[in-house]
């Protein structure tokens, strides 16, 4: 007789078991029976072979504190992200988008702070066709989550801007044709983002991806050459990382190469699968000793050449840069119009009047930005303020206050499982108070507002960070904030600091009038905010928001754990 007692497996044991027993991008067939046979027939194991489909289970409106350990209860829809490589969408395909949008998902999408576009309540039933049609119109969703290469991001203004040192959209096109639905990266650790950009801004923001590539000039014999630096393993999340750069002049040949090696040395380090809170390529850095030198020396191995040595980089200064307004473009005579989306929020109606305005106006084509916006290029400059108007009328603002500009919102409890509190609303409607509160505000700032610790609104970055927690208020639990501050990328990069004040959410607009008060009373010339976070205290900072000199809180005040172990 057996009298061993069977183990139990860890989280990670079996995510790494399930995607051994099966490769979902092989499962279609299966989808279609789901579809066929209602939602009930839907295996467990499903959950997590949906997300390579970009496929993922809907939570209940209520967040992570509808369930248990961290992780609420799912409803019987399903969100669905469209991957939109580089951001770069023709007038027919937001079209297709709006219309499934409006037949099979209740009308809501968001546009993501990866340049995806994502779908909510869509049923079981539904999903095949809408599939079918997403491919018709030359869109998909392979590879959108899951442990696979996610939407290979890039410069919105690629091959427009007068500034950039190239365009360089063809090559994060070639990366995601080469990774995304290739059976040999279907199995990665876990989730693994490349950003790759050639403009000067680097908007795309390659410090915070596991891959990120920005372009970079050298003059050789009197030539000047242009070519790429390659940095690897960043990532926010609970434990944020700035990517590390390689020493190496990376040709544009040699690009493909170097991506698939980093990619193979991820796919490879066996040591990222035994936890899954500890498994994203950062981890090499973090935990297992690995430095930028060690990290050339194991592509150079793979790729099987040695590369030149790299040449300096100059990161951008405090650029804020959400192609929002009319700008002019490198082509003679063409403008592009970008309209702000307050924190990534599109009706089918908004994408239909920017799609049939883009064409009459424009050359049909849009771009999806990691701001949360849409951009309509290729625009003669005669048609530019007609467009802005029509864009304008239609909700989607041209010109915006730096308030509804810079809100930024993950998804939060209205569809996330992982949530502590609703973001989307709330950062809309924080805007707004700015607004009225503030109409002299004439700053840009990023405004980040992000449901839990996950950080897929990226408040590490932001200049304003928004952690969602609850707190206690007349004896019933409410949605909360805590205030990160002074986030920056580029030449002054830094994650926000944690300033140790937390207010319930009707009080973050008066918390946030505070502080931007102060720093438009004292503010040195010419400073802006990031120069003005840096130069106070966290104890100056938290009296600023407070009004008062207030103690500092905890960060995680939450109850509960901190959600983990889902790929988001
Ligand atoms: C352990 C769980 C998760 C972690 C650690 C995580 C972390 C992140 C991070 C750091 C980003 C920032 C994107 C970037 O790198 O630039 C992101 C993006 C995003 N996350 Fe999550 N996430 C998790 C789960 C989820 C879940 C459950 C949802 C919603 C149901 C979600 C929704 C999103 C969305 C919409 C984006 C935008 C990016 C895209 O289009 O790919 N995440 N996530
Ligand atoms: S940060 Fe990510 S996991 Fe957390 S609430 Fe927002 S979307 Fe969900």
């Amino acid at each position: 007789m057996n009298t061993e007692t069977p183990v139990k497996e860890t989280k990670a044991q079996k995510a790494e078991r399930l995607k051994r027993e099966k490769n979902p991008w092989e499962c279609l067939h299966e989808i279609r029976e789901f579809a066929e046979k209602g939602i009930e027939s839907i295996p467990a194991e499903w959950n997590t072979y949906f997300r390579w489909w970009g496929v993922y289970t809907q939570g209940d409106g209520v967040g992570a504190v509808g369930g248990v350990g961290g992780e609420g209860k799912a409803a019987p829809y399903f969100m669905l992200r469209i991957r939109i490589p580089n951001g770069f969408l023709f007038s027919h395909q937001l079209r297709t988008i709006a219309d499934l949008c409006e037949t099979h998902a209740r009308g809501i999408a968001d546009i993501t702070v990866r340049q995806n576009i994502q779908l909510h309540w869509v049923t079981i039933e539904s999903l095949p066709t809408i599939l079918e049609t997403l491919w018709r119109a030359g869109l998909n969703t392979v590879g959108a989550c899951g442990d696979v290469v996610r939407n290979v991001t890039g410069c919105p203004v690629a091959g427009l801007d007068a500034e950039e040192i190239c365009d360089a959209s063809h090559l994060a096109m070639q990366a995601a044709r080469m990774l995304g639905g290739n059976p040999e990266y279907y199995n990665l650790p876990r989730k693994y983002k490349i950003a790759i950009g050639g403009c000067r801004s680097w908007c795309h923001y390659p410090e915070i991806n596991d891959v990120g590539v920005t372009a970079v000039q050298r003059t050789v014999q009197g030539r000047s050459e242009t070519g790429f630096s390659v940095r690897v393993a960043g990532g926010l999340s609970t434990e944020p990382h700035l990517a590390v750069p390689l020493d190496a002049f990376v040709r544009e040949n040699q690009l493909m190469p170097v991506i698939r090696a980093v990619t193979d040395i991820f796919r490879d380090s066996d040591v990222l699968r035994q936890s899954r809170e500890k498994a994203r390529l950062k981890y090499l850095f973090l935990q297992h000793g690995w430095t930028g030198s060690d990290f050339l020396r194991e592509v150079e191995e793979r790729i099987g050449f040695r590369l030149e040595p790299g040449v300096e980089v100059t990161p951008p200064e405090d650029v804020y840069r959400d192609h929002v307004g009319i700008h002019r473009q490198k082509q003679e005579g063409c403008t592009y119009v970008g309209a702000a989306v307050v924190r990534g929020r599109i009706t089918p109606e908004q994408m239909r009047a920017a799609a049939d305005l883009s064409d009459r106006y424009g050359s049909g084509e849009l771009r999806a930005t990691i701001m949360q916006n849409l951009l309509v290029v290729n625009v003669p400059n005669r048609n530019a303020e007609l467009l802005a108007a029509e864009l304008s009328a239609a909700g989607l603002r041209v010109e915006a206050s730096p308030f509804w500009r810079g809100a930024i919102a993950c998804t939060g409890t209205e569809f996330c499982k992982l949530a502590i509190v609703e973001t989307k609303s709330f950062a809309r409607w924080l805007a707004v108070q700015l607004e009225e509160s503030l109409p002299e505000f004439d700053q840009p700032l990023k405004i980040h507002v992000t449901g839990c610790p996950n950080s897929c609104g990226q408040h590490w970055i932001a200049d304003v960070g928004l952690e969602g927690k609850k707190v206690k208020v007349d004896g019933r639990m409410a949605d909360a904030y805590y205030f990160f501050l002074g986030g920056a990328l580029g030449l002054n990069q830094g994650f926000a600091r944690k300033v140790g004040y937390r207010c319930p959410g009707a009080d973050v607009p008066e918390a946030l009038e505070r502080l931007l008060r102060q720093y438009l009373a004292r503010r040195g010339d010419g400073e802006n905010l990031r120069r003005f976070f840096a130069r106070h205290s966290e104890n100056e900072l938290r009296t600023f928001l407070a009004g008062e000199a207030v103690a500092a809180v905890a960060r995680d005040a939450s109850p509960g754990p901190v959600p983990n172990g889902a790929a988001g």
